[in-house]
């Protein structure tokens, strides 16, 4: 059976500034603290799944960075993990992708974005994936990296037979085409309002996201956990320090239950385990809880 699972997607640097509340337009606030930690999408997802993985499943993370210390720093952070980023490649004269979080007293955040070399995807070079994908059980995406190199590698995950599954973050309109490649769509709700272009409740909204192309749909509801087949999968009740990349490791949770063959239901709650634990602790990646502690919240709280 494959088990491995490949993530296509961003490495970003975050500097994350902590501050009783957010800034207005023009106003100047002073915060409270500030850190630099490993980021970006694609990065916390493969992250996420390799300290939740199990039985020998490889995780690999393809992208690219700039010839900077962030880069030498974040891939030493992935490897700690265990993350095989053989296909995170360097990009001379580019900087590697930062972002720039800010983030308030309840743990809510705001982020900008400086993609740098995270936009270098090619479309043609994801074919070079395709031996990976031939070996994983699931392929993770999201948009943090060109839409038409994210569509190629859908088409090729699809073609070799692995789970595909897409976070359409940042908050971008799809085409029918792209969507039709994607096993799980898995937009949060503000994902979810502009992919469909109408806010609608959650069974209408699962069902418009579907006619639009997507074989399955999960959405991601925030401390309410997930809704799916027409249920709700209810959210583990936590103390929030940082919801940043909880939808990151909500994915990795997700992949890494289906690539052990689990059934939907059971996905779900493993998924919504692994977010809930990430919120409680700071920042993208140091908060992705090791398949240990998501085992014994799982085996001890009820959502
Ligand atoms: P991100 O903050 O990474 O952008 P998102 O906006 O993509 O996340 P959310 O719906 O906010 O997605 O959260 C993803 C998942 O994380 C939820 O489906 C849920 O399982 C979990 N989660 C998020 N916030 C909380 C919370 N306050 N308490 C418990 N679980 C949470
Ligand atoms: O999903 C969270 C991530 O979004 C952060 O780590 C930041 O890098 C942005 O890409």
């Amino acid at each position: 059976m494959k088990r491995n699972i490949v993530v296509l997607g961003s490495l970003n640097m975050d500097f994350v500034a902590r501050t009783a509340r957010l800034p207005a337009p023009g106003e100047t606030v002073l915060g409270d603290g500030f850190q630099m930690l490993p980021g970006g999408k694609g990065a916390n997802q493969a992250n996420a799944a390799a300290r939740m993985a199990a039985g020998g499943t490889v995780v690999q993370l393809a992208g690219r960075v700039g010839t900077d210390a962030f880069a030498d720093h974040l891939r030493a952070s992935l490897a700690a993990s265990g993350v095989d980023t053989a296909h995170v490649e360097a990009v001379a004269g580019t900087s590697t992708g930062i972002a720039m979080i800010w983030l308030d007293a309840g743990g809510q955040n705001s982020i900008l974005v400086a993609p740098g070399a995270n936009e270098c995807v090619e479309e043609e070079s994801v074919e070079r994936l395709r031996p990976l994908f031939r070996e994983a059980a699931c392929a993770l995406f999201q948009l943090e990296t060109p839409l038409p190199a994210v569509k190629r590698a859908l088409q090729a995950a699809r073609e070799e037979g692995a789970i595909t599954i897409l976070d359409p973050a940042p908050a971008c309109p799809l085409p029918r085409d792209l969507l039709e490649l994607v096993d799980w769509l898995t937009p949060n709700e503000t994902e979810a309002r502009l992919l469909a272009g109408r806010e609608l409740p959650p069974a209408a909204m699962e069902r418009a996201l579907l006619e639009m192309g997507a074989r399955g749909v999960v959405l991601k509801l925030g401390a309410a956990g997930c809704f799916s087949g027409g249920e709700l999968a209810p959210g583990f009740a936590v103390n929030v320090v940082d919801t940043t990349a909880a939808g990151d490791t909500f994915n990795a949770g997700l992949a890494v239950a289906l690539a052990e063959n689990r059934n939907t239901a059971d996905a779900l709650r493993f998924a919504n385990a692994a977010a809930a634990l990430s919120v409680t602790k700071l920042g993208a990646q140091t908060s992705a809880p090791t398949r240990a502690e998501v085992d014994a919240y799982c085996s001890f709280f009820v959502p």
